[in-house]
């Protein structure tokens, strides 16, 4: 049993001063055979703390469900992290930003727009202290009064780039309270006067999050933060890729650089991220200040361990400068990386999202087009269908499209409507007549600024030539057991030069012993993959990423199978490549 507190100057643990040296790694984007080894080279590189965030939507996906188990095992986690000799600071929201769909709010809690988002609002407080009450078993016992590794635990994230309800921070402080956790609490700001003052409460231990410019920050801290420590949060060592942007990288000298200043400041530090993984699934948030940006599917964040777990020469850097002011850091190193295993194989059998679609959804009937929330499902693909006559001329428009349309009348596409185009209208053959079709892909929900909790889909009034146009049948889908697609697929034609989509195809490749892959996917278009059931993520040939990495904890001896949802059209040729490629930077 320990005592940790926050005194006049320092972090005390047992009333002696200690530096936080912290990297953020996140348990839902590393597979969970890999926790231990991410935790320990973290613990090689000089850092004495491992900081995550809990993502609520993912450990509940719908009303009522709370999944802690698998990759979802946070206790697990923290007692790795524990095992490792190694302190734990939680940040669980209830937002988190974190380029995570919707920020970490689980869409079903806006399904009813009185809702509250990040204020002082009672439906949506009711939902937060829920979450609480459900992380309170793993949380509480694992605090380090209680013998456990956790020492500090964040209210919200950056809540002064969003809000100013000191009502609604003081609720969460009383919330977590309440549920037993006793370690200090802290905030984290964009060191702004504004932000720094708007984002948290007297009681509240403020902290700040940058990535350059070290000594110049901790004093804007310093002037917000009179008394103890300062503490980077997080320090932006790298940053997150857009689709169609390039892939971000920072200077090795420069950050290491910038570390080094904040730690002869004196300064404790939390690494962003110290290891990012992988937006597995359809996890990944999006952007949208105007236009609509979503993440990309890798969180390799440039940080200094890679996305499949490697160090980097930011690494090394880091574990130079780390050393210095660490005085338990350990010898021991981790390996280079080493090249994974070159495979080629062939899709071989295949069947379209059309002719399958009746299996993976429940269809019901609608007037005007539903959200995908009003279809009970958060998350993916919705599709829909009405019957359309028009003479001559015809013009499809839609309230709004979130996030991606592709149009087809009587199994012929027609058109696509891209949200990051502002598409909300699609002029249709001339005389359109049959069944109009519509394949609509969530690209990832904003988790950013005023746009989180939207619904998503189509959003009404649909009309055609600007008259209602309607019913229409509906149904979001349900990717998470692909057994109809397995079911349904027949052989691929092999005279044809690539798959046309929107189609699954289905093909299976050996493996001597499981082990780390990428997957190419520069001769595909868009769409997603699942190696043994386990969804990979999602793929685009706008890039910037043109791998799809694949833990060897989702992989076998033996034969393993892949399936790919194409939605545009690709080659049936599948290469696992030796190295990842994260796409052109900017530079
Ligand atoms: C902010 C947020 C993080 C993350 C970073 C950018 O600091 O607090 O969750 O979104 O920006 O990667």
């Amino acid at each position: 049993m320990s005592e940790f507190r926050i005194g006049d100057d320092d972090f005390l643990l047992d009333g002696k001063p200690l530096r936080i040296l912290a990297g953020a790694l996140h348990y839902f984007r590393v597979h969970p055979d890999q926790w231990r080894d991410r935790i320990r080279k973290a613990r090689q590189m000089g850092l004495n703390t491992i900081e995550t965030y809990v993502a609520w939507n993912a450990h509940a996906p719908r009303p009522g469900e709370f999944d802690l188990t698998g990759g979802l095992d946070l206790g697990r986690f923290l007692d790795e992290v524990a095992a490792e000799g190694m302190h734990a600071i939680v940040r669980p929201g209830p937002y988190i930003c974190a380029e995570w769909t919707n920020g970490g709010l689980p869409a079903w809690l806006f399904a009813a727009e009185s809702v509250g988002v990040r204020r002082d609002e009672p439906q949506y407080l009711a939902a937060v202290e829920d979450y609480l009450r459900r992380l309170a078993p793993v949380l509480v016992p694992r605090q380090i009064d209680r013998g456990g590794p956790i020492i500090l635990v964040q209210i919200e994230n950056e809540y002064g780039a969003y809000g100013s309800d000191p009502v609604y921070l003081e609720k969460l402080v009383d919330l977590n309270r309440a549920i037993g956790i006793t370690v200090p609490l802290t905030t984290v700001d964009q060191p702004e006067p504004a932000m720094l003052d708007g984002g948290s409460i007297p009681g509240l231990h403020k902290t700040a999050s940058f990535g350059s410019r070290s000594i110049e920050r901790l004093a804007t801290l310093r002037e917000h933060q009179p008394t103890g420590p300062l503490m980077c949060s997080e320090f932006w060592d790298g940053w997150f890729d857009h689709w169609g942007a390039h892939h971000h990288t920072t200077s090795v000298a420069d950050s290491a650089k910038d570390l080094d200043d904040l730690l002869a400041a004196g300064a404790s530090v939390n690494i962003y991220m110290f290891h990012g993984g992988t937006n597995f699934g359809f996890t990944n948030g999006a952007n949208d200040k105007g236009v609509y940006q979503p993440i990309v599917t890798s969180y390799d964040y440039d940080a200094p361990l890679d996305e499949a777990g490697n160090p980097t020469a930011k690494y090394w850097a880091f574990r130079e400068v780390l050393r210095r002011y660490n005085p338990d850091a350990v010898e021991e190193t981790p390996a280079e990386a080493s090249a994974a295993p070159a495979l080629r194989t062939r899709l071989t059998r295949t069947v379209s999202l059309s002719a399958v679609a009746d299996a993976l959804g429940d269809w019901s009937t609608h007037d005007d087009v539903p959200t995908m929330e009003a279809l009970g499902r958060y998350e993916g693909f919705a599709m829909y269908r009405t019957e359309v006559d028009a003479t001559g001329p015809a013009v499809l428009e839609f309230g709004e499209v979130r996030d991606r349309a592709l149009v087809s009348l009587d199994g012929r596409p027609v058109g696509v409507l891209a949200r990051d185009h502002h598409d909300r209208t699609l002029g249709l053959p001339a005389d359109a007549r049959g069944t109009l079709e519509v394949v609509l892909e969530d690209q990832g929900r904003v988790n950013y600024g005023p746009r989180i909790g939207e619904p998503k889909g189509l959003i009404a009034p649909a009309s055609l030539n600007g008259h209602p146009l309607g019913p229409w049948r509906a149904a979001a889908l349900d990717l998470t057991d692909l057994t109809p697609v397995r079911d349904a697929a027949s052989p691929a034609d092999p005279a044809l030069p690539a798959i046309p989509g929107p189609t699954f195809a289905v093909g299976a490749f050996e493996l001597d012993e499981p082990a780390d892959l990428y997957l190419a996917t520069r001769a595909w278009g868009k769409g997603s993959v699942w190696i043994n059931g386990f969804h990979i993520g999602r793929y685009w040939s706008r890039g910037p990423q043109h791998t799809l990495y694949v833990p060897a904890g989702a992989l076998r001896a033996g034969t393993n199978e892949i399936i790919v949802l194409e939605l545009q059209s690709g080659s049936a040729d599948v290469e696992f490549v030796p190295w990842p490629d994260l796409g052109h930077t900017d530079f």
